[in-house]
């Protein structure tokens, strides 16, 4: 090795001793005559001196220092003179005195600083990735990854997980969003699809019994990118067989519950986990994946403003649709401006317009309060608990509608008022989804999780008079308002796998050329089984405290599913092309590439 010691694990118990050490020019600080160099590795700074009486030789070195050069330092380490120890650092206590010096690599000026940890433009962070890495909170974000990752191996390695891979190249294994493909050179005019998960591998794994897989899994998924979405994104990706709901849901809380107190024990968490059923989600937060770190209800008021005097109140419970409400706390005093912003925050959330009822100084205030009786008001006051100061938001809509608008406003006032504690991980299951959902644009049922997902049992004669209504044996981790993982009991009799497909307007052929192997399989003694896959990338960023996953992935991409970095995508030469008997059709507005 070119050094004897790290830049963080230098302390006074090595005063005496002789180092080498090799890292980057943090900082460099001339007091004329003495020059300081904070010397940086993952590990850890360390102070360095160098002193012309010590070594004219390394001074000189030193006198041409700029930041991020690699330098390799020999010398003594010493305790720092009395007054002079830093406390915030690891090796704050000595500095090593600098008897030779040598420089490793020089570098040109950084198009960004990464010594002071601000954050720079995101695009330049990204084109320059193997900088933006060298930052502090970027190597802490990747190596707590690796931590929780380690984590998950070993827990699942002592209950009897194997880890199997599965392959990259491979048939579309639908997941609700389109296919990565690869075209083949060998067999013109075919392709291969990337995963957008392991689903059918996994459950292929089962039937030859393996009877307890995961997987560190990369999944391919081309959808639109957010802030939680990358088009390839990693899964703990995890099936049993013999498995009940039960076994999975504990399997996978006590792994989360275990992982935080061991890996990121400054987190709290709600022990045990919450369990809502995606009904109970919906009614009483308004959103599937909902916020568990404050209360803030919603309530239903149909019961309340059924004879309301304001019309449109009446109007709606009359028609089939529902009145809800949610209490801002606090927030009596906001002005017609921020009452306005709510207002368009809700109509963009799709609520016609939003009724505020402020609470304060013995009396209820707002635009349509006094179209209201004082029981109808007194009785909204007492179903939604909203005390002085408060603020009521009702929404009148369909029950879809309503509940969408005040789980978006839910989500933002939570922010905006800070409701959340900074140091809670509010973990909870959802679970009950329905099967399918209707896709109104297309007139067709849509899978609420994937097409492999089993019925409850108890719903299965729903199948084919009330489709909408069988529920699903499946579940979801939430955490803080992200949807963290998701899992099922699958199908293994082809029966139902089939009629399922079929529901999914899956054409026979179809279901042949796409599923036929899976299908197959399931004639040759498939146990039961299930499993789930919680996001790694969702889950460190968590972890982390971050609000991004691109903060929390080495080289992720950019909101366009662009790799600034390296520049891809990018077009590939004709030869190539030919090869795999490929022709470039651009769109006309590409015409000009
Ligand atoms: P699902 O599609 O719900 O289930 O995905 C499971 C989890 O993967 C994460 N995730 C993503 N993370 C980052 N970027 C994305 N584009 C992205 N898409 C999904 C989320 C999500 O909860 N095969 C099933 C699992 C199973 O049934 O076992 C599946 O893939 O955290
Ligand atoms: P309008 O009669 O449309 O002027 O509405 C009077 C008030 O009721 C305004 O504050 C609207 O924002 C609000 N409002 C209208 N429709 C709804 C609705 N469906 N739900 C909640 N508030 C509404």
């Amino acid at each position: 090795m070119l050094r004897t010691s790290t830049c963080g694990e230098l302390t006074a118990a090595r005063a005496g001793e002789t180092v080498v050490l090799a890292g980057w020019v943090h900082r460099r600080r001339d007091h004329g005559g003495l020059i300081f160099v904070d010397l940086r590795d993952r590990y850890g700074r360390t102070q360095v001196v160098f002193d012309p009486s010590d070594s004219p030789a390394a001074h000189a070195v030193a006198e041409g220092l700029k930041a991020e050069f690699v330098l390799q330092v020999e010398g003594q380490v010493e305790r720092r003179p009395e007054g002079m120890a830093n406390p915030d650092l690891a090796t704050g206590e000595i500095e090593v005195h600098a008897t030779s010096a040598t420089i490793l690599n020089p570098s040109r000026v950084l198009p960004f600083e990464v010594a002071d940890d601000q954050t720079a433009d995101e695009s330049l962070r990204l084109r320059y990735r193997y900088l933006d890495l060298r930052r502090r909170s970027m190597q802490s974000n990747v190596i707590l990854r690796h931590r929780v990752v380690k984590f998950i191996r070993d827990f699942l390695d002592a209950r009897g997980f194997i880890e199997v891979e599965t392959p990259m190249l491979i048939k579309s294994t639908p997941e609700g969003a389109r296919d990565y493909v690869v075209p083949s050179r060998i067999h013109p005019g075919h392709f291969y699809a990337l995963p957008q998960s392991p689903q059918q591998l996994k459950q292929l794994l089962m039937v030859s019994g393996f009877d307890r897989y995961f997987q560190i899994a990369r999944c391919f998924r081309d959808e639109d990118l957010r802030a939680d979405r990358q088009p390839e994104f990693t899964q703990l990706d995890l099936e049993m067989s013999f498995a009940e709901e039960e076994d999975i849901l504990r399997l996978t809380e006590s792994l989360f519950t275990e992982l935080v107190r061991t890996v990121t024990p400054e987190w709290r968490i709600i022990s045990p986990f919450p369990r809502l059923t995606h009904r109970e989600a919906l009614d009483l937060y308004g959103s599937d994946k909902p916020d568990l770190r404050f209360d803030m209800r919603l309530h239903c008021l149909d019961d309340v403003v059924c004879a309301s005097g304001f019309r449109v109140f009446r109007e709606t419970v009359e028609a089939g649709g529902t009145v809800r409400a949610i209490v801002a706390p606090g927030v009596a005093d906001y002005t017609r401006r921020q009452i306005d912003e709510l207002t368009e925050m809700a109509k963009k959330a799709g609520a016609k317009g939003l009724v505020t009822l402020a609470v304060g100084h013995g009396e209820v205030r707002g635009p349509i309060a006094k179209f209201l009786s004082s029981e109808e008001t007194a009785a909204i006051l007492s179903r939604t608990g909203a005390n002085e100061g408060d603020m009521v938001l009702i929404v009148a809509d369909q029950v879809p509608v309503a509940r969408a608008v005040l789980g978006e406003l839910r989500r933002a006032l939570g922010s905006r008022l800070g409701l959340a504690p900074s140091d809670l991980l509010a973990f909870a299951w959802v679970k009950d989804f329905p099967l399918v959902e209707w896709d109104e644009e297309e007139q067709r049922w849509d899978p609420s999780h994937h097409a492999f997902t089993m019925p409850k049992e108890e719903d299965l004669p729903l199948l084919d008079s009330d489709p909408g209504q069988v529920r699903a044996q499946c579940y979801d981790i939430v955490c803080n308002g992200f949807e963290l993982s998701s899992g099922s009991i699958r199908c293994h009799r082809r029966d139902i796998q089939e009629k399922i497909f079929r529901l999914l307007r899956y054409e026979p052929e179809e279901i042949q050329t796409r599923f036929g192997h899976l299908l197959q399989a399931f004639e040759f003694g498939a146990p039961p089984h299930g499993g789930i896959a919680p996001g790694i990338d969702r889950l460190v960023m968590l972890l982390a405290g971050e609000n991004n996953i691109r903060q929390v992935i080495a080289f992720p991409k950019t909101q366009s599913a662009t790799d600034v970095m390296m520049g891809a995508p990018g077009p590939i030469d004709d030869v190539q092309l030919q090869e795999l008997h490929l022709a470039v059709v651009l769109p006309p507005s590409d015409d000009k590439e």
